[in-house]
């Protein structure tokens, strides 16, 4: 039926209505990239008026909505109602973790919810379209980005891009409460050389296909709307102007009906990369390459009839993006109703619900990471205790809110000087140590971050002293992490660990708690500090949820969706990394193996590592059989017990190696896992099915396929795991 229905609009239209379709524009107020043409606003109305706009993004507030979409629905010839795109990356003004905590949780329905919450938010405030998730993969914790993802594994970033693409979509897109997600940046962006927002990414067909792939085809399987290309280039075709990606992975194998945004400028940018003569070629390629809309490179505005007149774009191509993006607002109900979103009583009483801060804690809770804790230093008792609170960061209202948070006030998460302070049978003591930032922080525009002002150690110090536990909030402030924020370092910034240091020297008794949007080097911290918290950036209700955690009022369960390095010098570091030819069992005690002379191979922390106030033990893995074919399966169990007087959540992972294969394999994938709950001294057996679809991977035929032979499998705890087993696959 809707298709009937942009068949029948799509024929009233002209040429240049239908290119206007393909157009967006930057809204007037916030921006997300650089302007390319100042003192554009008069233009950007006199093109709405004459339906020469197809979408504005970064406009927000159910009044300056329902204004724009008042031009484009009673102003022009055909009243085409407008897409409202926005960077609700974690939340629009309830802001939840980043989405890189989020994903520590493991937990697919916390996840799922918390974007039902965000696109509910949004959705109150005239917004229709989230530029999220973004499902970039990365090994590289140099990235500013990798807050933004799922982290390093295709198999986990899958599962949870489906889940927050069907948490921000839900079942019906016409609901009040939905939006179209998009899955970004399409593709090889996590993959940019050296960790530099926006650099080249030159990588083989076989990891692009593996590794970089799969979360995308995994959001087309699971219904995505709107597809955003990137910045990169990859292998020598920026991928905005990218056909082999677009047209022939995207809209060919994948069969994606949806449309294709370009990133802030991309079209333009394929100048600069050297791939575009100018403006005109850039629209060209870009459209001819499988991009629909053109986010504010004025590309297509400016070239798109010419290029058809001049016989170099085709018509057809216009067409069918037009008709891929009409479809989308027929989705969302907007030509029954374009002011569905723009209802001012509504927006009052949503923004904010308390609801929405109750969930916005919950999933805080599930995303810390409790990576070490010393002789039970935690949970902290609650009462007849001193206790120093020590870090500028714990005092910090902005910084959990990360640095997408446009629709967040300033200063509006509660600290965790805050969230401490609410439990009362302690002396709590707070003190700076060193300030992280000075002057403003604002999204997107810093002023100063990283102080090297030592003056306050002092009395940090002095306020060690006399604690009989010390909480440490450190790491990186949220505007330190995400776009155009890359580091060569990734150790403390600024003179944090020089604190760090002289607070230990006076007590040792300190709980670590990180804040930071990327896996951080701490090698000092991890050898001397007895306990370490993954606090992350966890949004608006985070000083409550790391209060909570501390206090054991909730017992942690959260495991790294990404590896920690012991050096910068190990980046990129992964867990699913291949075996050498010179492997570490063939040359230990020789130069001649794949190794550092001043450094470990290993991780500082492994990828699914993460600790509980429970003990957990694995024991018996067993298989149901020996060997399997492609119409069976295999099962594989272990045993976990609680073997702790608290209850808690344990995730349960299951990773397979592929011994020989056509091409050379990871030494293990993480194929499937479970979220567990267990009382204290409780037992389960846990029982996978393990079938032909786990063994898949692009192989030397250039096809996803299964191969026959050997394979391991491993179940634990963390990626480290050595309880193994072994099976055949036998293809038939
Ligand atoms: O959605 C973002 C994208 O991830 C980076 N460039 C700007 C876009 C819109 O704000």
């Amino acid at each position: 039926v809707i298709d009937i229905k942009v068949d029948s609009i799509l024929k009233l239209m002209t040429l240049d209505e239908k290119i206007g379709q393909m157009n967006q524009y930057n809204g007037f107020w916030e921006i997300t990239g650089p302007v390319p043409k100042e003192g554009q606003a008069a233009k950007k109305y006199e093109d709405l008026k004459k339906g020469l706009v197809g979408s504005m993004l970064n406009v927000k507030g159910a009044k300056e909505v329902y204004a724009l979409q008042k031009i484009a629905v009673e102003e022009t010839r055909l009243g085409i109602p407008l897409l409202f795109g926005f960077d609700v990356i974690h939340g629009y003004k309830t802001i939840s973790p980043i989405p890189l905590a989020e994903a520590a949780s493991w937990d697919l329905k916390a996840i799922k919810e918390s974007a039902e919450i965000a696109a509910e938010e949004a959705s109150a405030v005239g917004i229709n379209w989230t530029f999220a998730p973004m499902v970039d993969i990365s090994r590289d914790a140099r990235w500013g980005r990798v807050m933004e993802g799922a982290g390093e594994d295709p198999f986990l970033g899958s599962r949870i891009a489906e889940a927050r693409i069907k948490g921000f979509q839900g079942d019906d897109l016409s609901s009040k409460k939905t939006v179209l997600a998009c899955a970004k940046h399409f593709a090889g962006y996590g993959f940019a050389e050296s960790g530099r927002d926006y650099n080249t990414v030159d990588i083989s067909e076989h990891t692009l296909q593996n590794i970089i792939l799969p979360p995308f085809k995994a959001s087309v399987d699971a219904g995505v709307r709107t597809f955003m290309n990137s910045f990169n280039d990859l292998n020598g075709v920026p991928a905005t102007g990218n056909k082999m990606l677009q047209r022939e992975i995207l809209k060919g194998d994948w069969q994606f009906n949806g449309f294709v945004v370009s990133d802030w400028g991309s079209i333009n940018e394929m100048i600069a990369h050297g791939f575009a003569k100018d403006s005109k070629n850039a629209a060209e390629i870009a459209i001819n390459a499988g991009s629909d809309m053109d986010m504010e490179s004025y590309a297509y505005i400016e070239n798109l009839k010419e290029l058809v007149e001049d016989g170099k774009v085709k018509e057809a191509d216009i067409e069918d993006a037009t008709r891929r993006i009409l479809r989308t607002k027929y989705e969302l109900g907007l030509f029954d109703n374009p002011y569905k979103y723009c209802d001012e009583v509504y927006e009052k009483e949503t923004v904010g619900k308390k609801e929405f801060h109750e969930g916005v804690l919950d999933m805080a809770k599930k995303s810390i990471v409790l990576l070490k804790n010393e002789n039970n230093l935690l949970p902290l008792v609650k009462s007849g205790k001193k206790i120093a609170l020590i870090g500028a960061l714990a005092n910090d209202k902005t910084s959990p809110l990360g640095s997408w948070r446009i629709g967040a006030d300033d200063e509006s998460a509660v600290s965790v000087l805050e969230g401490m302070k609410a439990y009362e049978g302690n002396q709590l003591t707070y003190s700076k140590g060193a300030d992280v930032t000075t002057g403003r922080t604002q999204f997107m525009w810093e002023t100063k971050i990283n102080t090297t002002d030592k003056s306050e150690f002092s009395k940090a110090v002095e306020v060690a002293r006399k604690a009989d536990v010390v909480i440490m909030v450190l790491g990186e402030h949220g505007l330190q992490t995400g776009e155009g924020r890359s580091r060569t370092e990734l150790g403390l910034p600024g003179v944090q660990q020089e604190l760090l240091e002289a607070v230990f020297k006076v007590n040792k008794n300190i709980v670590l708690v990180l804040n930071n949007g990327r896996p951080l080097a701490i090698p000092w911290a991890k050898e001397n500090i007895p306990a370490i918290v993954e606090a992350w950036h966890l949004g608006t209700q985070s000083g409550n949820a790391i209060a909570q955690v501390l206090y054991g009022d909730y017992n942690p369960s959260g495991k790294l969706p990404m590896t920690f390095p012991r050096n910068v010098g190990q980046v990129p570091i992964y867990y699913n990394y291949k075996n050498t030819g010179r492997p570490i069992m063939n040359e230990p005690e020789s130069v001649f193996w794949s190794h550092y002379i001043d450094e470990k191979n290993t991780p500082l922390f492994a990828f699914g590592h993460g600790l509980s106030y429970s003990k957990f033990e694995y024991s018996k893995l067993s298989l149901n059989k020996e060997n399997f074919n492609a119409t069976e399966n295999i099962e594989v169990s272990i045993t976990l017990k609680n073997n702790s007087n608290v209850k808690g959540k344990e995730v349960v992972q299951l990773y397979i190696r592929d011994l020989i294969a056509s091409y050379t394999r990871p030494v293990k994938e993480l194929k499937a896992f479970e979220l567990v709950e267990l009382n204290p001294q409780e037992s389960k057996v846990i029982t996978f099915k393990v079938d032909e679809k786990m063994l898949e991977f692009y192989t030397a035929n250039h096809k996803w396929e299964a191969e026959s032979g050997e394979f391991k499998v491993f179940v634990g705890g963390s990626s480290d795991v050595t309880m193994e087993g072994s099976f055949e696959f036998i293809k038939k």
